[in-house]
């Protein structure tokens, strides 16, 4: 197994892995995922059985709806969550109204669009290592909720009252801004589903939030990739934000998602 940087603040590519069922390629890639927040493996062209046995590798897998791999496209044929997708093209993180968010994500590449399609990760690790500490001060103890609706919002800004309705069926969750990690680093909890901060009026709740959002998805922070059919791709759900790139809702871009249990629970 050979490793390469993807960019010098975050990402590895993992070449070299024949076997996905020896537990040390397992053990190896949780490693290098908790180091570098993005792992990629190119060609591995895995069907749906096959990544879900990987995922399980790394793992408990969660299972929506009872299938535990996710289809991802805008195609309402494909998808019958479709339009909820389009919060996707927003920096977010998954997962976020739950107790424990999921650990890591898995993407892989079916079909790939013509034009844009990308997917882009920033890491908050290295977003709050880099923040003056006039910011850093500025931003402890505060609180934030994140809501499905927030998500939504920024996708549909004029909702009719049978959208508002369905969004607030989804649980809200209300977590530190600023989170100390089990392993003593700090990660950030913001992004579309970031609502508002406790106790903080809307205007200055936006502002604050959305110049964490700048801040945190500067390019030095950020991967960018550009999806080959057979990739495969996982993050650390818990510290990166992710968004994808523009890609006509008619292209035939498909990508099978998995997601794995995570195991700390929001502070
Ligand atoms: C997701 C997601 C990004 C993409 O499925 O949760 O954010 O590039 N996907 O499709
Ligand atoms: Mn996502």
């Amino acid at each position: 197994m050979q490793t390469a940087a993807l960019t010098p603040a975050l990402g590895v590519e993992v070449s070299g892995v024949d076997d996905l069922t020896d537990d040390m390629v397992a053990i190896r890639c949780l490693e290098a995922l908790k180091w570098r927040g993005v792992l990629l493996i190119r060609g591995l062209d895995l069907d749906d059985s096959q990544q879900i046995a990987f995922s399980a590798k790394l793992g408990d897998v969660l299972a929506p709806g009872g299938k535990g791999i996710f289809t991802v496209s805008l195609d309402p044929a494909k998808n019958s969550m479709a339009e909820y997708l389009r919060g996707t093209f927003n920096w977010h993180i998954d997962d976020t109204t739950n107790d424990v968010p999921a650990k890591a994500t898995m993407l892989t590449a079916r079909h790939v669009a013509m034009v844009g399609g990308g997917t882009e990760f920033a890491s908050t690790y290295v977003a709050y290592e880099n923040l003056p500490e006039r910011d850093r001060e500025r931003y402890d103890g505060l609180r934030v909720v994140h809501s499905f609706e927030a998500s939504q919002r920024a996708v549909y800004p004029e909702p009719s009252e049978k959208q508002v309705a369905a969004w607030r069926t989804q649980p809200t969750h209300e977590t530190s801004l600023v989170w100390n990690r089990i392993d003593g680093r700090r990660s950030l909890a913001i992004g579309a589903t970031a609502d508002h901060i406790v106790g903080m009026g809307t205007q200055e709740s936006r502002e604050l939030l959305d110049e964490l959002l700048v801040w945190s998805t500067q390019e030095q922070f950020c991967y960018t990739h550009d999806w080959k059919v057979g990739d495969v791709v996982i993050w650390d759900n818990t510290g990166m934000l992710h968004r994808a790139l523009p890609y006509a809702p008619t292209s035939e871009r498909t990508m099978k998602r998995t997601t794995i249990a995570g195991n700390e629970p929001w502070a």
